[in-house]
């Protein structure tokens, strides 16, 4: 008996010295000192032992199994020191070490426009309106006295979900939504994205935005509509900046007429932002036709009222002096960052 403990504990001593990470070491003190380990057999089988053998081998089974438990514990500790060691030195940081710059995102030029026009017109009283980009063919056109033979309806122009669903082509129909909803005293703008099947090119673009504005009041007559348009382009885009009126057509205006202002780049002279012109065209308005009114339950025999619209890329490039429509969507943080 003393034997087989002498060789059990000169085998597990073995083991322990070669193994080389705690898992196995732990398979060792199961395989030596758990409830089935070969030590612990040997306590268990002592009944088949004489009175005097049975303290000897005892003693020496809970002698062996201290000295195992000891052992087991030391390599156990080396085990940890190395591994913290590996980890001190894989894993060191470096203080000195420059951090990580973080940066700071801006608005989009479109989006600062947006926001600046917002500011202009709500200090003129205004409130700013929102409608559905996916729209009511309805609204987009029939109540904006746009028959269904008109030209601006062609499939070419809009792009259509069904026959009565369209993407909007323009944020005209939000008046038309406003006004059925509202009664006069009416004083909204809204900004937008609109829809138009045109292909991609420096100045044309499918997806683009539009800010519309409309009044509807007692009494409103062109000179409120051109008074509110000449403030406007001098707060946006320079107080010396003048304004011209052309005659147009609008199906939801009459009169109807596009305004240009005088170039803020070089004042009139002409230059490479207004292309020599000295002007640069800015937007369509007019006074509201009488059937748009009536077609959305406004009696133009007791109101009136005026509407504009413009598109926002359109400004922001001549703002910014961007050239090509295309960099405002192809989100290249090189390029936006600089605004
Ligand atoms: N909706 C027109 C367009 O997209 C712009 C416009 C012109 C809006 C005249 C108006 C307006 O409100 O009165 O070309």
């Amino acid at each position: 008996m003393k034997e087989k403990i002498a060789k059990i504990k000169e085998n597990s001593i073995k083991e322990i010295n070669q193994c080389n990470d705690e898992k196995a070491l732990n398979e060792i003190r199961v395989k030596y000192l758990g409830k089935k380990g070969e030590l612990t057999a040997i306590l268990r089988g002592m009944g088949s032992l004489t009175a005097e053998e049975r303290p000897i081998i005892g003693g020496l089974v809970n002698e062996v199994r201290d000295e195992l438990e000891a052992f087991i514990q030391k390599k156990e500790k080396e085990f940890k020191r190395k591994e913290l060691e590996t980890r001190l030195k894989t894993e060191n940081i470096d203080v000195t070490e420059p951090s990580k710059k973080v940066t700071l995102g801006s608005l989009h030029p479109i989006t600062q426009i947006i926001e600046e026009v917002e500011e202009i017109f709500l200090g003129m009283g205004y409130q700013i309106a929102d409608g559905p980009e996916v729209e009511k063919a309805i609204y987009n056109f029939d109540k904006l006295n746009t028959p269904v033979d008109h030209p601006a309806r062609d499939l070419q122009d809009t792009f259509y979900i069904t026959d009565d669903i369209v993407l909007r082509s323009q944020t005209s129909p939000v008046q038309a939504r406003v006004m059925e909803k509202q009664k006069p005293p009416i004083k909204i703008i809204c900004p937008g994205t609109v829809y138009r099947s045109d292909s991609v090119d420096a100045t044309h673009s499918p997806v683009f935005h539009q800010i519309e504005g409309l009044v509807v009041d007692k009494n409103i007559a062109m000179t409120d509509l051109k008074g509110t348009l000449e403030m406007f382009a001098k707060k946006c885009l320079g107080e010396n900046t003048k304004i011209r009126f052309r005659p147009h057509h609008f199906p939801f205006t009459e009169p109807s007429a596009e305004a240009d202002v005088s170039c803020f780049v070089c004042g009139g002279k002409g230059c490479r932002v207004c292309k020599g012109e000295g002007w640069i065209e800015l937007l369509g308005c007019g006074m509201v036709h009488p059937n748009v009114l009536t077609y959305c339950g406004i009696d133009p025999e007791e109101y009136s009222g005026f509407a504009f619209g413009f598109g926002v890329e359109r400004i922001a490039m001549a703002k910014f002096g961007i050239e090509d429509m295309r960099l405002l969507f192809e989100n290249d943080v090189r390029f936006l960052k600089q605004f």
